[in-house]
Protein backbone atom coordinates (compact mmCIF):
# COMPACT_ATOMS: atom_id res chain seq x y z
CA UNK A 1 0.00 0.00 0.00
CA UNK A 2 1.58 3.53 -1.05
CA UNK A 3 0.47 6.42 1.32
CA UNK A 4 0.54 9.63 0.69
CA UNK A 5 1.57 11.95 3.74
CA UNK A 6 1.36 15.39 4.00
CA UNK A 7 1.17 18.10 7.20
CA UNK A 8 1.23 21.47 8.34
CA UNK A 9 3.79 23.55 10.22
CA UNK A 10 2.20 22.81 13.32
CA UNK A 11 1.83 19.14 13.12
CA UNK A 12 5.54 18.39 11.22
CA UNK A 13 7.04 16.55 14.10
CA UNK A 14 3.88 14.63 14.57
CA UNK A 15 3.77 14.03 10.79
CA UNK A 16 7.94 12.65 11.45
CA UNK A 17 6.89 10.57 14.19
CA UNK A 18 3.82 8.79 11.65
CA UNK A 19 6.38 8.76 9.03
CA UNK A 20 8.57 6.58 11.29
CA UNK A 21 6.10 4.37 12.58
CA UNK A 22 4.31 3.51 9.08
CA UNK A 23 7.79 2.47 7.92
CA UNK A 24 9.02 0.29 10.56
CA UNK A 25 5.58 -1.13 9.75
CA UNK A 26 6.43 -2.09 6.38
CA UNK A 27 4.27 0.81 4.33
CA UNK A 28 5.72 2.60 1.69
CA UNK A 29 5.07 6.30 1.60
CA UNK A 30 5.62 9.84 0.25
CA UNK A 31 6.19 12.88 2.18
CA UNK A 32 4.30 15.70 0.00
CA UNK A 33 5.47 18.46 2.90
CA UNK A 34 6.03 20.63 5.31
CA UNK A 35 9.44 19.91 5.82
CA UNK A 36 9.90 22.30 8.59
CA UNK A 37 8.48 24.50 11.23
CA UNK A 38 8.09 27.43 9.11
CA UNK A 39 4.80 28.54 8.64
CA UNK A 40 2.74 27.47 6.05
CA UNK A 41 -0.88 27.05 4.78
CA UNK A 42 -2.44 23.66 5.72
CA UNK A 43 -4.77 24.01 2.35
CA UNK A 44 -1.81 23.28 -0.19
CA UNK A 45 -1.31 20.23 2.25
CA UNK A 46 -4.69 18.98 2.27
CA UNK A 47 -5.45 19.75 -1.44
CA UNK A 48 -2.17 18.28 -3.05
CA UNK A 49 -2.29 14.68 -0.74
CA UNK A 50 -5.82 14.71 -1.95
CA UNK A 51 -4.64 14.98 -5.58
CA UNK A 52 -2.56 12.32 -5.05
CA UNK A 53 -5.04 9.88 -3.89
CA UNK A 54 -7.93 10.85 -6.23
CA UNK A 55 -5.18 10.08 -8.89
CA UNK A 56 -4.98 6.60 -7.81
CA UNK A 57 -1.40 6.68 -7.60
CA UNK A 58 -1.58 6.44 -3.81
CA UNK A 59 -4.16 4.46 -1.87
CA UNK A 60 -4.13 6.58 1.12
CA UNK A 61 -3.18 9.41 2.73
CA UNK A 62 -2.57 10.67 6.23
CA UNK A 63 -3.00 14.43 6.89
CA UNK A 64 -2.15 16.13 10.08
CA UNK A 65 -2.30 20.33 11.06
CA UNK A 66 -2.78 21.76 14.39
CA UNK A 67 -6.85 19.77 15.21
CA UNK A 68 -7.00 17.77 11.76
CA UNK A 69 -9.90 19.93 10.74
CA UNK A 70 -8.83 22.44 8.27
CA UNK A 71 -6.37 20.00 6.33
CA UNK A 72 -9.17 17.41 6.23
CA UNK A 73 -11.40 20.00 4.87
CA UNK A 74 -9.38 20.91 2.49
CA UNK A 75 -8.46 17.37 1.60
CA UNK A 76 -12.15 16.72 1.33
CA UNK A 77 -12.66 19.41 -1.63
CA UNK A 78 -10.70 17.03 -3.99
CA UNK A 79 -13.49 15.13 -5.59
CA UNK A 80 -13.17 11.48 -4.71
CA UNK A 81 -11.81 11.90 -1.20
CA UNK A 82 -13.51 11.12 1.69
CA UNK A 83 -11.43 12.26 4.60
CA UNK A 84 -12.17 11.78 8.37
CA UNK A 85 -11.17 13.35 11.30
CA UNK A 86 -9.99 10.99 13.62
CA UNK A 87 -9.20 11.36 17.31
CA UNK A 88 -10.05 7.47 18.66
CA UNK A 89 -9.70 4.20 17.08
CA UNK A 90 -13.47 3.58 17.00
CA UNK A 91 -14.38 6.20 14.28
CA UNK A 92 -11.19 4.97 12.33
CA UNK A 93 -12.22 1.36 11.91
CA UNK A 94 -15.98 2.38 11.03
CA UNK A 95 -14.92 5.13 8.61
CA UNK A 96 -13.15 2.08 6.82
CA UNK A 97 -15.81 -0.03 7.58
CA UNK A 98 -18.85 1.92 6.65
CA UNK A 99 -17.34 5.31 4.78
CA UNK A 100 -14.68 3.79 2.84
CA UNK A 101 -12.31 6.85 3.89
CA UNK A 102 -9.26 7.07 1.45
CA UNK A 103 -7.43 9.79 4.02
CA UNK A 104 -6.87 9.73 7.93
CA UNK A 105 -6.53 13.65 9.58
CA UNK A 106 -5.30 14.00 12.92
CA UNK A 107 -4.89 17.23 15.05
CA UNK A 108 -1.15 16.93 16.63
CA UNK A 109 -2.11 19.42 19.63
CA UNK A 110 -5.28 17.22 19.94
CA UNK A 111 -3.85 13.50 19.77
CA UNK A 112 -0.72 11.87 21.68
CA UNK A 113 1.53 10.09 19.12
CA UNK A 114 0.75 6.66 20.97
CA UNK A 115 -2.71 7.08 20.51
CA UNK A 116 -2.30 8.36 16.59
CA UNK A 117 -0.41 4.56 16.11
CA UNK A 118 -3.69 2.78 17.58
CA UNK A 119 -5.54 5.02 14.88
CA UNK A 120 -3.51 4.79 12.37
CA UNK A 121 -3.02 0.69 12.86
CA UNK A 122 -6.97 0.64 13.11
CA UNK A 123 -7.50 2.58 10.09
CA UNK A 124 -4.91 0.73 7.75
CA UNK A 125 -6.00 -2.29 8.80
CA UNK A 126 -9.43 -2.19 8.10
CA UNK A 127 -11.39 -2.97 5.01
CA UNK A 128 -14.75 -1.86 3.54
CA UNK A 129 -17.86 -3.69 3.70
CA UNK A 130 -19.16 -3.03 0.67
CA UNK A 131 -22.71 -4.05 0.74
CA UNK A 132 -25.50 -1.73 2.09
CA UNK A 133 -22.49 0.81 2.60
CA UNK A 134 -21.88 0.77 -1.04
CA UNK A 135 -25.02 2.09 -2.37
CA UNK A 136 -24.11 5.52 0.25
CA UNK A 137 -20.99 5.56 -1.12
CA UNK A 138 -22.46 5.74 -4.81
CA UNK A 139 -24.78 8.51 -3.79
CA UNK A 140 -22.26 10.79 -2.54
CA UNK A 141 -19.85 10.14 -5.81
CA UNK A 142 -22.81 10.64 -8.07
CA UNK A 143 -23.66 14.09 -6.44
CA UNK A 144 -19.89 14.98 -6.56
CA UNK A 145 -20.04 14.14 -9.84
CA UNK A 146 -23.08 15.82 -11.05
CA UNK A 147 -22.55 19.37 -8.91
C1 LIG B 1 -2.63 26.67 12.20
O1 LIG B 1 -2.48 27.72 13.10
C2 LIG B 1 -3.92 25.92 12.52
O2 LIG B 1 -5.02 26.70 12.20
C3 LIG B 1 -3.95 24.59 11.78
O3 LIG B 1 -2.88 23.80 12.15
C4 LIG B 1 -5.17 23.73 11.99
O4 LIG B 1 -5.44 23.50 13.34
C5 LIG B 1 -6.37 24.11 11.23
O5 LIG B 1 -7.42 23.47 11.26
Amino acid sequence: MRIAIGADHVAYEFKEKIKEYIRDKGYQWTDFGAHSKERVDYTDYGFTVGEAVASGEYERGIVCCGTGVGISIAANKVKGIRCVVCSEPYSAKLSREHNNTNILSMGARVVGIELAKMIIDEWLQTSFEGGRHLNRIEQITTYENNH
